[in-house]
């Protein structure tokens, strides 16, 4: 093996071993791309780079741009999966949809992410937790400055390894409430993975940090009395009384993003015997319930956040622990559910892993992407 290689090698192991949160793209990306006349082509997978656009690019100045977050993890017998793809590329669609974009097929959508991952495979780290964080960005890129729907649309589709939780560690988080601005409104894009929802958070996210805090709790954009969710997370609330433990996490009403892995955990709850229910909750009852103790955990989950507890609230002037300010056995038992599946730790039984590459499975088809549904 040359140096040059070896150093390569040996730059790609740190990598894998440490690879935080979206630092080190991978040396490829796929690409997808959609013209009115011909539509849909590709995927192609081309080496990672910059390519140029017209300043007039329609998506850049009217934000038709959404995009997506998903994960390929390595089993333990070595193979790489993706996440629920399809379930993905299906909330791409409806995203676009929203702003009147081109809406892809899901199975394109999956195409394209298996043909990446089969291409940068060895960057696929194996650790507790750790995957190849896949973002699909689908941007208007005719150079037209008229407010319309584009007639042209790229999609690039990036890979980083990735540690769970940002690369933060699982750390419970400190969130406060937004007291100004609001998020959504029903008949909003609030639903939409829309590059302007994460845009117009910034603001708000920004003081909260800077007053201490990682992020923000939005509240309805009505009353601003209903708790919703965090800037880049779903949330779930753990009640205790009398008869036992139970799970509230807000219902998906066109103001929230339908998190793919608050559907998961919504599942796996109920297959450990959790009862969870999708239901509105007040934040003067969250107050209420963190000062009785009755609310005895609060967590934040997403795909690049996967279950993370939150410990501190900032709300109503008050500066609320959850619990003891730890996580909580709920908040731990949930995560590792969620990772011992995606990971290859126990059986699939929901049929959420998609097989990309990797050793021999029981296979019932294998489709035109390469992947294989087990
Ligand atoms: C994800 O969790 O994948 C997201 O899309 C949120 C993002 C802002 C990191």
């Amino acid at each position: 093996m040359s140096d040059e290689a070896r150093s390569s090698t040996d730059e790609l192991d740190r990598i894998r071993q440490e690879p935080g949160f979206c630092r080190y793209p991978t040396s490829h990306m796929a690409v997808v791309e959609w013209d009115a006349d011909t539509g849909w082509s590709g995927p192609t997978v081309e080496p990672y780079g910059a390519s140029p656009m017209d300043p007039r690019t329609l998506g850049l100045h009217y934000g038709l741009a959404v995009f997506e977050g998903l994960k390929a993890f390595r089993g333990q017998d070595g193979s790489v999966s993706l996440f629920r793809p399809d379930d993905h590329g299906h909330r791409l669609g409806r995203s676009a949809e929203r702003l009147a974009m081109a809406e892809m097929p899901a199975d394109l959508f999956t195409q394209a992410c298996a043909r990446l991952v089969a291409t940068v495979e060895h960057w696929v780290p194996g650790g507790y937790g750790q995957s190849l964080y896949i973002r699909p960005l689908l941007l208007a890129t005719e150079a037209e400055l008229g407010l319309r729907p584009s007639r042209n649309y790229r999609c690039v589709f990036l890979a980083y390894p990735a540690d769970p939780c940002f690369g933060a560690g699982f750390r419970p988080l400190a969130v406060t409430t937004a007291t100004e601005e609001v998020r959504a409104v029903r008949g909003g894009t609030g639903e939409s993975k829309c590059a302007g929802n994460y845009a117009a958070s910034l603001y708000t996210r920004t003081r909260a940090q800077a007053a201490g805090y990682d992020e923000v709790l939005w509240l309805d954009g009505l009353e601003r009395r209903w708790v919703e969710e965090l800037s880049t997370m779903n949330v779930f609330l753990v009640w205790r009384d009398e008869h036992g433990t139970r799970l509230t996490t807000p219902p998906c009403e066109g103001t929230i993003v339908r998190g793919l892995t608050r559907d998961s955990l919504l599942t796996l709850a109920g297959d450990i015997g959790l009862p969870v229910t999708e239901e509105h909750t007040e934040i003067d009852a969250v107050r209420e319930g963190i000062r009785s103790g009755r609310l005895t955990e609060m967590f934040a989950c997403g795909t690049a956040g996967v279950v993370i507890a939150v410990g501190r609230l900032g709300t109503g002037g008050e500066d609320m622990t959850i619990g003891d300010g730890d996580e909580g056995p709920v908040t731990g038992r949930l995560r590792g559910s969620l990772l011992d599946v995606q990971q290859g730790r126990t059986p699939d039984k929901h049929g959420w892993l998609f097989r990309v590459t990797g050793a021999a499975a029981t296979t019932t088809h294998t489709d035109e992407s390469g992947g294989r549904h087990t």
